[in-house]
């Protein structure tokens, strides 16, 4: 097994998982030095070796998603590189969007861009600061007031965990005529679920975080017959159709130009293969069960607050403030004086804290448990935060 370097406790798996799967490593190590082709642009039998690896990446990560095939899943650079392409490419002069406070700024921003570059009308509808859970009753008001052309939510929070409501949020987007679009960061690979079930028609996610690939690596998935809907935002060479002077039409090379980021792939693909083998619903349950007793230990303890309520289902995130204390400082006691890494701010969620009213605190404490994460450092966190409160 994996152990963070000179015994620090890693507790920031939502910004990126660490550490990973050993066998992450060693894909991308061999792909550096034994492969080291460029996917679809040799004439040689080393490309026929990373053509492999990359249909492989993508039929794992489709049964993941349960996507229709692996074609519908597309390489991104990471989630927000993913986020901007898919609102980039359906969003036309106009158009109406809704979409909550809960996004995360790699929503907010581009949405706001393109309200300012293509004139769109935009609403964002805020959740419960009690459950986490986005104003469904709200949400589908707007969506049948609004008529709009989109709909995009946060699948779970990176700030409170809480997974949303994506079914009843499916049917109604679907019922007022707009498409559904997620910002599933946090989901994919860290609960099960199927894009087909959900009736999701496009999602993004990163590859470094629940599916424990490197980090620079990211997908797109775009229901089966959607793609003519999305304008492809990066032109360029994709190995295939080379005497055509246009974007192939076909998923998942009309969103893929230029090379891809190979040793990042390998490494996804093998991570891809070890959450598969663990699966998805083991991986959640023993990542909610530390999370959970996280937790209930502090919410024990005095002048702590706990955000994210009694979720029904949670990713595993436990954001917390302190009374009489900046989040920020928090973080920098609990990384200096007892080497916990976490994260403390706003996490590039800034509605969130409005509604939750945790500005002035200098936003969350923010503590993610990944696979790697064991009860004694569950343990160690809760004496941290324990100490530092007797501290205060
Ligand atoms: C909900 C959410 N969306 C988008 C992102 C952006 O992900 P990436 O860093 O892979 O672009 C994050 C990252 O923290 C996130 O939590």
């Amino acid at each position: 097994m994996n152990d963070p370097p000179a015994g620090a406790i890693y507790l920031d798996n939502a910004a990126t998982s660490f550490p990973k799967p050993d066998c992450v490593y060693a894909a991308a190590d061999i792909y550096m030095r034994a492969m080291g082709v460029a996917f679809g642009r040799g004439s040689h039998s080393g490309t026929s070796d990373a053509a492999r690896l990359v249909a492989q990446c993508r039929q794992r990560l489709a049964r993941i998603l349960d996507a229709e095939s692996g074609d519908r899943v597309a390489f991104t650079f990471n989630c927000t590189d993913g986020l901007n392409l898919l609102l980039r490419g359906v969003l036309r002069t106009g158009d109406r969007v809704v979409t909550s406070t809960l996004e995360h700024n790699s929503v907010l921003r581009p949405l706001q861009q393109l309200k300012s570059e293509l004139n769109l009308d935009l609403v964002h509808v805020d959740f419960d600061a009690r459950t986490g859970l986005v104003d469904v009753p709200a949400f589908t008001q707007e969506l049948h007031r609004m008529q709009p052309r989109l709909a995009v939510l946060n699948h779970a929070s990176n700030v409170t965990g809480v997974v949303q409501p994506i079914k009843k949020i499916s049917a109604a987007a679907h019922d007022s005529g707009a498409l559904l679009m997620l910002d599933a960061a946090q989901t994919v690979g860290h609960i099960p679920f199927s894009v087909r079930d959900l009736n999701v028609d496009m999602l993004a996610s990163a590859g470094h975080k629940g599916l424990l690939g490197p980090l620079g690596t990211g997908i797109v998935y775009v229901r089966e017959g959607l793609e003519g809907e999305v304008l492809p935002i990066r032109c360029g060479g994709t190995g295939t159709d080379s005497e055509s002077l246009v974007q192939p039409s076909v998923m998942p090379t009309r969103f893929e130009s230029g090379n891809l980021n190979m040793p990042g792939l390998a490494g996804l693909n093998a991570a891809a293969e070890w959450i598969l083998q663990q699966s998805v619903d083991g991986l959640h349950a023993q990542i909610s069960q530390l999370a959970t007793q996280l937790s209930d230990a502090l919410r024990e303890i005095s002048g702590v607050r706990l955000f994210g309520g009694a979720a029904v289902q949670n990713v595993g995130i436990v954001s917390f403030s302190m009374d009489g204390i900046d989040s920020q400082d928090v973080a920098a006691v609990l990384d200096q004086s007892f080497q916990i890494r976490c994260r403390a701010g706003l996490h590039c969620a800034p509605l969130v804290h409005k509604t939750l009213g945790t500005i002035p605190a200098g936003g969350t404490v923010r503590l993610s448990p990944g696979p790697f994460t064991v009860q004694a450092d569950v343990e160690k966190a809760v004496e941290a935060v324990t100490q530092l409160a007797a501290s205060l």
